[in-house]
């Protein structure tokens, strides 16, 4: 029954159910999109040389299917900067620390060149992300932390829908103000950056100011009684990012993702270490000893991730059992098990369907 189930955000967008998913992963895009929801694509942690090659596949995978893509636009970044000239303005006793951390965790050094260690977020950057976007075929623009309103004025003008992630009333106003079309809910369960509210408290005061504008739920949305519960309070769909890292299309490292298995939603927490800004993570021993009473407060960003980008790079590079990690929401306790997207959506889709059941048992 509720596998028919379609919003009007559905219908607009062409995709059979209202479930959208946050992935970095290309794979686990095109099976979202297969299973009929709609992928959200980040590009947050590519190498810039790279997005027009891997656009240009996306584009190629994906065919007719619909789906967007996600940037994160932090405002005061430097306009332009070289990762040396940053590396060696770094505070002393943070480049010690962090040092201390390498050789007591005997973190080997990353061999392959990725955006963490060899780019910092700054406007130049974000100028060619933006490019490299709205020249794509994606139906959908998303953007998260920072919000620009001539990428809005331009993504609108190709027809793209704009998308933004907004923590709180006063974000939803400001995209709104903007222009943005979707406002996606995320709440401090969420994995990923986030506010202090959380998702069954947000959702509603976004509904009560987005007045004709769709919005979404994400943050520790993980079943299908959580999809239809959200709808229910107003939303047309829910937005999900931690579940489809247990997806064998993402690839986790098989380190990782024991960790995501093993772990539960106490086991995720929020901390500045890994970007700068409040990050919801699963815990490691890496995030633990920033923890510790001798850690520094951790910097900004992106001077965090100058600092530390290195390390981030190592522990994925050799899924480094101890201190692997990543970003990481309270949904986190779905997470039993490797599956693939298909079985995902056959789940959440049943458990839509357990749920609207049960409501129509009790009506009744
Ligand atoms: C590993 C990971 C990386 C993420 N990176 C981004 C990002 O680059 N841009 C963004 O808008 N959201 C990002 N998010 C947040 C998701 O868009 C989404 O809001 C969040 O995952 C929803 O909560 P959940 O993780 O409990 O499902 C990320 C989430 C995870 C788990």
């Amino acid at each position: 029954m509720t596998k028919a189930l379609r919003t009007p955000l559905c219908d607009r967008l062409g995709i059979r159910h209202p479930i959208f998913g946050f992935s970095h992963s290309v794979d686990v895009a095109v099976a979202i999109a297969q299973a009929g929801g709609f992928p959200v694509l980040g590009l947050a942690r590519e190498m810039p040389h790279e997005i027009p090659e891997l656009l240009a596949q996306v584009q190629q995978r994906m065919g007719e299917m619909p789906y967007g893509i996600d940037l994160m636009l932090p405002s005061a970044v430097p306009q332009q900067a070289s990762l040396e000239g940053l590396r060696a303005a770094l505070p002393p006793a943070h480049v010690a620390f962090v040092e201390g951390l390498r050789q007591r965790f005997q973190v080997a050094p990353p061999v392959k060149p990725s955006f963490f260690t060899t780019q910092v977020r700054s406007e130049a950057l974000f100028e060619a992300q933006i490019e490299a976007v709205l020249a794509s075929n994606a139906r959908g623009i998303a953007t998260a932390i920072g919000l620009r309103a001539d990428l809005i004025e331009r993504a609108k003008a190709r027809g793209k829908l704009t998308f933004s992630l907004v923590g709180s009333v006063r974000h939803a106003r400001k995209a709104l103000a903007m222009g943005v079309e979707v406002l996606v809910a995320q709440g401090y369960d969420a994995g990923g950056h986030t506010g202090p509210v959380g998702t069954l408290s947000l959702l509603p005061q976004i509904v009560a100011v987005a007045g004709d504008a769709p919005v979404l739920a994400a943050g520790g949305i993980a079943t299908g009684a959580q999809v239809l519960g959200t709808i229910a309070m107003g939303a047309q769909g829910a937005w999900l990012g931690t579940l489809w890292m247990a997806a064998r299309e993402n690839h986790t490292p098989p380190a990782l993702l024991q960790r995501l298995i093993a772990s539960g939603s106490e086991d995720t927490l929020i901390t500045r270490a890994h970007s700068g800004k409040p990050c919801r993570v699963v815990r490691s021993d890496w995030i633990d000893a920033w923890g510790e009473a001798e850690a520094p407060q951790p910097l900004g960003m992106p001077l965090q991730q100058v600092l530390t980008g290195d390390v981030f790079a190592s522990i994925h590079e050799h899924d480094n059992p101890r201190l692997i990690y990543e970003a990481a929401g309270q949904s986190i306790f779905a997470i039993e098990g490797e599956t693939s997207v298909a079985e995902q959506f056959d789940r959440l889709l049943g458990e839509m369907d357990a749920a609207w059941g049960r409501l129509q048992r009790f009506a009744a």
